[in-house]
């Protein structure tokens, strides 16, 4: 039977090592002053734990298409994380969210200071398109599918998604939000990353228009319910667990589904966002019965 935990650990531990290679010294230059690199301040929140939950959706979205060459996914894949990474510093800064925890340690503002982190995030931003563009991983994957995926790429993380969604978020601090308002921030800022890796994972496989469109729409769905979940581990998760400062979206005075809706209505949006996003999976005839899985899995985090 197919073991989603065991799935999680050796695909993470792949990326990881990846990520560890791609970023070996490569931008360790120090000026006489200089008490860390760029690559220091880089590398220091993409390797801090982190669940990889983005490339892993695409993986497992190519790998259930049938594409069986994993080595040709990792760039891909981890291009993905670079973008989330980048994103989480810029959140984590004073004049965004303004906190002190991520993945369990300080945040990278307070480690290197502010300007460096800055720096650091908008390195991290460009360089998953130098591996994108990087011939030594791209051999092999056709020119027409690898710019359709920067564009969906660059797209999902630029104004039309992540960025928008955060431009909002963060001009919303004080505001009372309508569910609907809430809505249309979570699915910028979380949840067209997460659906564009499935789309990403789509496109490497090759899979059709229909299949791309009910993949969109499955990462849609089911990235609104990861996010509504992080608004319910904000209240009641447990740092420990979950890396992260508890009850910073309520002393930032923010409008988050699980203020809005509370504990219990939360919950069944949850799986009210899930039970669409199978739907999605349902309609391709294909079923992706690992993806339902990581669905399953992910619904029932506590980090
Ligand atoms: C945190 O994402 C930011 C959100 C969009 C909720 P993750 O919960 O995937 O964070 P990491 O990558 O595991 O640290
Ligand atoms: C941020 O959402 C999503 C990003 C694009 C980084 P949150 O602000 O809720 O994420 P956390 O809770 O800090 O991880
Ligand atoms: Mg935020
Ligand atoms: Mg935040
Ligand atoms: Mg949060």
């Amino acid at each position: 039977m197919f073991d989603i935990e065991k799935y999680i650990e050796e695909n993470k531990k792949l990326i990881n090592d990846f990520l560890l290679a791609h970023f070996n010294k490569k931008y360790d230059k120090k000026l006489p002053n200089n008490k860390f690199s760029l690559n220091d301040a880089m590398f220091y929140t993409l390797s801090n734990g982190g669940k990889r939950l983005r490339p892993i959706f695409l993986i497992i979205t190519a790998e259930s298409l049938g594409f069986t060459e994993k080595n040709r996914l990792l760039p891909f894949a981890s291009s993905i994380e670079l973008i989330h990474s980048y994103s989480l510093i810029h959140d984590d800064l004073p004049v965004m969210d303004n906190d002190s925890l991520r993945r369990g340690k300080p945040t990278n503002h307070l480690v290197f200071g502010e300007a460096a982190a800055i720096l650091a995030g908008d390195a991290l931003l460009s360089e998953a398109f130098v591996i994108l563009t990087d011939k030594q991983y791209t051999a092999g994957i056709e020119c027409g599918i690898i710019v359709d995926i920067i564009n969906e790429l660059s797209f999902s993380s630029g104004a039309g998604g992540l960025v928008g969604g955060q431009f909002f978020d963060i001009m919303s601090f004080k505001t009372d939000l309508r569910l609907e308002e809430i809505t249309e921030i979570h699915a910028g800022k979380t949840a067209s990353l997460i659906a564009a890796a499935c789309v990403m994972g789509g496109m490497l496989a090759g899979a059709n228009e229909n299949i791309i469109s009910s993949l969109k729409n499955y990462g849609r769905y089911i990235g609104l319910a990861f996010q509504a979940i992080d608004d319910l581990l904000d209240i009641t998760g447990n740092s420990r667990f979950t890396g992260k400062t508890a009850g910073i979206d309520k002393n930032n005075k923010k409008s988050t589904i699980a203020s809005v809706l509370g504990i219990e209505k939360t919950r069944e949006l949850i799986k009210e966002y899930t039970d669409n996003a199978i739907i999605r999976l349902d309609e391709t005839g294909t079923g992706f019965p690992m993806l339902k899985n990581l669905s399953y899995y992910l619904i029932n985090r506590v980090c």
